[in-house]
């Protein structure tokens, strides 16, 4: 997913640029805004977490764009594109050293596993908006 911040910066391009050159086929894509309860079902898993309600609110302020991506050891290689959730932590060469301003708006998001990115994946592509 690309993040309001990013998506409001005109960022998309060139964060879509750095993942297809770096290896990665687009096989599914759009624009949308989620609202404050999408948002929620997405993170679920961090309902627990005292950022929860933030995130939910940042991660509705403004459209995203969600896409699924295919490669080898995808999960594993975009993770280590993206770079750390604080971009402070963030290594050279990654889009959230390039593109993140803070924890929060930190310009993408990632699924963390094989189990997670079809979850994540069908939660906002059907079968139809797939490239077979
Ligand atoms: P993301 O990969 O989208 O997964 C959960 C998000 O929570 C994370 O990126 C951050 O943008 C956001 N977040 C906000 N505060 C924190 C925090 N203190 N620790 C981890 N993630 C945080």
């Amino acid at each position: 997913m690309i993040k309001p911040d990013a998506f409001k910066d005109g960022h998309s391009g060139g964060i879509l640029k750095m993942i297809e050159e770096a290896g990665f086929k687009i096989v599914a894509l759009k624009a949308t805004q989620l609202s404050a309860a999408v948002a929620g079902k997405f993170y679920a898993v961090h309902q627990e977490r005292p950022f929860y309600n933030d995130l939910c609110n940042y991660m509705s302020s403004g459209p995203i764009i969600a896409a699924i991506l295919e490669k080898d050891n995808a999960v594993a290689d975009f993770r280590k594109l993206i770079g750390a959730t604080n971009p402070a932590d963030a290594e050279e060469g990654t889009i959230r050293k390039k593109y993140a301003k803070s924890i929060e708006a930190n310009a993408v998001h990632g699924s963390d596993s094989d189990e997670n990115a079809a979850i994540e994946g069908s939660f906002f592509f059907s079968e139809f908006e797939r490239v077979q």
